[in-house]
């Protein structure tokens, strides 16, 4: 039988190598800290871009180039512990990612794509990552994100979920959008919600960091060497990081199709996207 690349637990598309419903239960009793902070977002949204640019502001070591600690080590992914780390004796601030819908999580910074980018990125995606299926044509990956067969289900549930909420839970919701239209206000937000306080210089080192040619050259925030993630071969985990990829490869067709379904999802949320 062909390997299977996803499975539901408890009605939600999780990575079959990577976690265990055993552990996602357990996270039921995670201790979540006080000064935790959370990156959550639907996959190919911005989560290595959001990962940076925190653990760029927590840590001094990473602004003057002295740390050499990976992104998946400085912020790594509350469902799926890639390289089994003990999280209980991380110190504080801790900081995580996480692609799992409204959750218990106290202080989290959601990040939303606009969905034809993010079906876009996640189709070219999957051509080289080790743990997505591989899919053969974009009709067919198009088909599965509307109907929420991807990895963290439905794109329109996880987007309207923590909109939705994002008062109650003490969320800052930001768009990849707003990210790449203006970056130096929004890691402003970024500080603004965590209550930290960076000098006009310091806040000049994270913006440039966090540009996307700049991460792209910096092993130590793409994913170069993981392959139990990206397979041998692909040279970076960051690929366009631009706004209206989609453009480039959605049909006419497709798109009239893709916007149906996101107006009749989304019809009721009073959020705007911006599509290019
Ligand atoms: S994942 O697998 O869910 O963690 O992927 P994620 O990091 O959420 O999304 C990957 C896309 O984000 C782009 N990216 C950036 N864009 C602009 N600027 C910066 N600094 C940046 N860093 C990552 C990355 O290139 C993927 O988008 P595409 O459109 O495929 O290029």
């Amino acid at each position: 039988p062909s390997k299977e690349f996803l499975y539901k637990h408890k009605g939600f598309y999780l990575l079959p190598d990577l976690t265990n419903p055993e552990y996602i239960d357990s996270l039921e009793h995670f201790v979540v800290r006080d000064s935790d902070v959370f990156v959550v977002t639907f996959p190919k949204s911005g989560t290595v871009w959001m990962q940076n640019i925190l653990s760029l502001i927590y840590y001094e070591g990473l602004r003057d180039g002295t740390a050499k600690t990976e992104t998946i080590d400085r912020v790594p992914w509350l469902e799926y512990n890639f390289n089994k780390m003990n999280y209980e004796s991380r110190p504080s601030p801790r900081l995580f990612s996480s692609h799992l819908p409204l959750f218990f999580i106290l202080q989290v910074i959601y990040v939303a794509r606009n969905p034809k980018d993010v079906a876009v990125s996640y189709f070219h995606f999957s051509k080289h990552a080790s743990i997505f299926e591989k899919v053969p044509d974009f009709n067919i990956l198009m088909e599965r994100f509307l109907s929420g067969k991807v990895l963290a289900s439905s794109w329109f549930d996880h987007v309207k979920g923590w909109y939705t909420h994002r008062a109650d839970y003490n969320i800052l919701f930001l768009t990849y959008e707003e990210m790449k239209k203006d970056l130096r206000s929004a890691v402003l937000k970024v500080c603004d919600f965590l209550g930290k306080q960076l000098t006009e210089k310091e806040l000049d080192v994270v913006v440039e960091k966090a540009v996307f040619d700049n991460m792209k050259s910096d092993p130590r925030s793409n994913y170069e060497d993981k392959t139990c993630i990206l397979e041998k071969g692909r040279d970076n985990f960051l690929r366009r990081g631009t706004v209206g990829d989609w453009k480039n490869i959605m049909t006419v067709a497709q798109n009239e199709k893709f916007n149906k379904v996101f107006n009749e999802n989304m019809k009721d949320l009073p959020f705007k996207f911006i599509w290019d």
